[in-house]
């Protein structure tokens, strides 16, 4: 194969199902990039889809494309992408729970950024994702991938285990929910070590819960909130399954345990509630509550007297949403009082 000048082959290449990737030096800028070629000439247009995906998407978690060519001898699709050094993740084993969360909030956020660009990725799979030696993970390989929100398809292609019940229809439609199987189904084999017997069954029936997993050494367990979001993600509805922005929230949430911040107002007078202060008890006429941090959620507790949250009367203990409006009494005017309330996001640090 013969690229530009200025690139120079460095004898590496990977093999994969469809695709010959190899590193090149680009000397121009001093560092590799890897060059992707289809070995089946004639799936056409499959090397220009994948290409065209990519440069769609902007993602600190998906591979960067840089550049695309044909050669001039062979006449064959070449697609230059950013090199992602380190290994995939088909023998990732998490140490532990905070392991576990931190990997998956990386390729979550990635199939959040490709769910944004209305696109699917349809072949989520540990091997179509690398960690790099800086500890980044990118999700790479669209080569099956879709440009769409939503496709009917007479095709069932993708990974044996990683395909949804929507796959076995006599009318096949895709969607992102289709990734967020797909991504349940890799954190499966992550939380168990493999895939179970349920995932290739036609269609796929229900493997044990996510809440029956444990991990590293120490045999911890997931959070119920965490492995129950999990098991949605492999409802044979995909409409009920949830998405990636809801379980990067989550993840998120679950991964700043203890460091989280609530502020409110009352009396005209700001309060905040935290790891180190973490309770406050209202009153006013015959109302009363109680906000306090469990170091995940703030939940309103001793509830009593007419308490709503953003409109909706609540008789008992729940966890509060992010950004809400607490009122107190149930009159007009003077005989209530209104809380504005709101969580701070602390950043994930990777
Ligand atoms: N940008 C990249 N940087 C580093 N390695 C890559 C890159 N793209 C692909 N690879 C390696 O090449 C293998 C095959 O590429 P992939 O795009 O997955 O093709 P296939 O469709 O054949 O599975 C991958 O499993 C991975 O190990
Ligand atoms: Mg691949």
């Amino acid at each position: 194969m013969k690229l530009p000048s200025r690139y120079t082959p460095t004898g590496r290449f990977f093999g994969g199902g469809q695709g010959v990737v190899t590193v090149w030096r680009d000397t121009s800028l001093d560092r590799d990039v890897a060059v992707k070629v289809l070995s089946t000439q004639g799936i056409g247009g499959s090397l220009r889809n994948e290409a065209m995906l990519l440069g769609k998407i902007k993602s600190k978690h998906v591979v960067e494309l840089l550049d695309v060519g044909i050669e001039q001898a062979s006449k064959k699709e070449y697609m230059i992408m950013e090199y992602v050094t380190g290994s995939d993740l088909d023998t990732y084993s998490p140490k532990d729970v905070r392991d576990l969360y931190l990997t998956l909030y990386q390729i979550v956020a990635g199939v959040a950024d490709i769910h944004t660009a209305e696109c699917i990725h349809r072949d989520l799979k540990p091997t179509n994702i690398k960690r790099d030696d800086s500890g980044i993970i990118k999700i790479i390989d669209f080569g099956i991938g879709v440009d769409g929100r939503q496709v009917q398809t007479a095709s069932g292609r993708g990974t044996p285990g990683y395909r949804g019940h929507e796959f076995y229809k006599t009318n096949i439609i895709l969607s992102a929910s289709t990734d967020i199987y797909a991504l349940a189904v890799l954190a499966y084999k992550f939380c168990f070590g493999g895939l179970d017997a349920a995932f290739y069954d036609v269609p796929p029936t229900s493997p044990p819960s996510f809440a029956s997993a444990t991990l590293g050494q120490s045999k911890e367990r997931l959070a119920a909130e965490i492995s129950s979001l999990l098991d949605q993600c492999l409802d044979s509805n995909p409409a009920i399954r949830p998405s990636a922005i809801k379980l990067k929230r989550t993840l998120a949430k679950h991964i700043s345990q203890g460091v989280h911040v609530a502020n409110f107002v009352h009396n005209g007078k700001p309060y905040s509630i935290s790891r180190s202060s973490p309770s406050y008890g209202i009153s006013f006429a015959n109302c009363s509550f109680e906000i306090s941090y469990d170091g995940i959620d703030f939940v309103l507790k001793k509830v009593s007297g007419d308490i709503f949250v953003n409109g909706i009367q609540v008789g008992s203990a729940m966890p509060l949403f992010e950004s809400c409006v607490i009122t107190m009494g149930a009159g007009s005017g003077i005989d209530r009082v209104f809380i504005p309330f709101n969580v701070s996001h602390p950043e994930v640090v990777l």
